[in-house]
């Protein structure tokens, strides 16, 4: 599989490209089957409906890697979080972590009871070319945290940084709550068929540098490392969204650093780019206008031309790119030498 082969910095004749959140609204296929399954968690607990979702995108746009339809919150809606989706909203937690009363009562076997994703991935992986991999996640324990103390997404996510900073060994508490449920998540995910598995940490830019090492990435790296020493073969991708000011202080055991749209590649390269495979980083709102979306692959490609990576958006689809352009790029990257 060309996508494994340049997680691991081998030579590929191409650069092979996926797109974070490439299964969405912006699909009208996938709205489609989003309305047949009823709601969005209807349709994560539908592997059948779920796996259709999950190959949309390979289909559609010819992308070389598929990512597993799910959410991140699965797993603290699985240990025993009430969880609703609500449109315009986004997710709610009913009942937010306030207490060590409301953390014991949380599962450890969360992963248990995840069998519907695991079901997505053995339908997905059946039906999939051979050549095309398909990619498992969570989300990173500091972000999944994050949710579970606010009950929902938060501009300043004040109610987390108040727990950080007056109660540090509650928040380690959740986090390493988190973290055992996750490792066994992405076991089982591995178990179940993916080739590659990716951690989330899209809100690692809400913390400062010392905070953010010791609450968010330290935890990162305890996942990937449980990853690497059990499935070597199976490459491990991270993504600490927003942490360019420093990028010389990531080390660990894993494979793919995710570089989001605000860090500049070229400083990835330089910082990074010895250890890891990089994958990014294109500035998605580039795909509402073909020019300016093309200048910026270009300029992507050809700064990363003898470095290993993989094309990927700097984060997720939105619901209103236009499909068209997607396609375009993807093809644009293919083809570019
Ligand atoms: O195509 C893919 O990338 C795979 C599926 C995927 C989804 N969510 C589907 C989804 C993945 C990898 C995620 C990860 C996720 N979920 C993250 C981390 C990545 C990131 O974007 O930073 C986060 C923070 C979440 C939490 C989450 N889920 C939010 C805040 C929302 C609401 C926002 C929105 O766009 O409505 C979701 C819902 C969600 N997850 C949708 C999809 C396709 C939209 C649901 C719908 O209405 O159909």
């Amino acid at each position: 599989m060309i996508f494994v082969d340049a997680c691991f910095k081998k030579k590929t004749p191409y650069t092979p490209v996926w797109f974070m959140r490439q299964a969405g609204r912006y699909l009208s296929e996938y709205k489609e089957v989003r309305k047949q399954a009823g709601d969005f968690l209807s349709l994560c607990r539908n592997p059948k409906l779920a796996s259709e979702v999950t190959l949309q995108p390979v289909e559609i746009l010819n992308v070389d890697a598929a990512i597993l339809f799910s959410d991140i919150l699965v797993v603290p809606l699985e240990m025993g979080m009430d969880l609703g989706f609500y449109a315009g909203e986004g997710p709610k937690f009913k009942k937010p972590i306030e207490s060590q009363n409301d953390l014991e009562r949380l599962s450890d076997e969360a992963y248990k009871r995840l069998n519907y994703v695991y079901d997505t991935i053995s339908l997905t992986r059946q039906n999939l070319a051979k050549d095309r991999a398909l990619i498992g996640f969570c989300g990173a324990p500091w972000t999944l945290a994050t949710y579970m103390i606010e009950g929902e997404g938060s501009k300043t996510y004040a109610k987390s940084k108040k727990t950080l900073y007056s109660n540090p060994q509650f928040l380690h508490a959740i986090l390493e709550k988190v973290t055992h449920n996750l490792k066994h998540y992405l076991e089982s995910q591995i178990q179940a068929g993916v080739n590659a598995v990716m951690v989330f940490d899209s809100w690692a830019s809400a913390l400062e540098e010392n905070a953010y090492l010791e609450f968010g990435w330290k935890y990162c790296k305890q996942i990937a490392s449980f990853i690497k020493r059990k499935y070597p073969h199976i490459p491990v991708i991270l993504f600490p969204k927003g942490i360019s000011g420093y990028l010389d202080r990531i080390d660990g055991e894993f494979d793919v650093f995710g570089v989001d749209w605000s860090t500049p590649l070229g400083i990835a390269k330089e910082k990074l780019g010895h250890k890891y495979a990089l994958q990014g980083n294109l500035e998605p709102c580039r795909i509402y206008n073909e020019d300016s979306m093309l200048e910026g692959a270009r300029e992507i490609l050809e700064l990363m031309k003898d470095s290993a990576h993989i094309f990927n958006l700097g984060h997720g689809m939105l619901p209103d790119l236009p499909r068209e352009n997607a396609i375009n790029l993807v093809e644009f990257i293919h083809n570019y030498r």
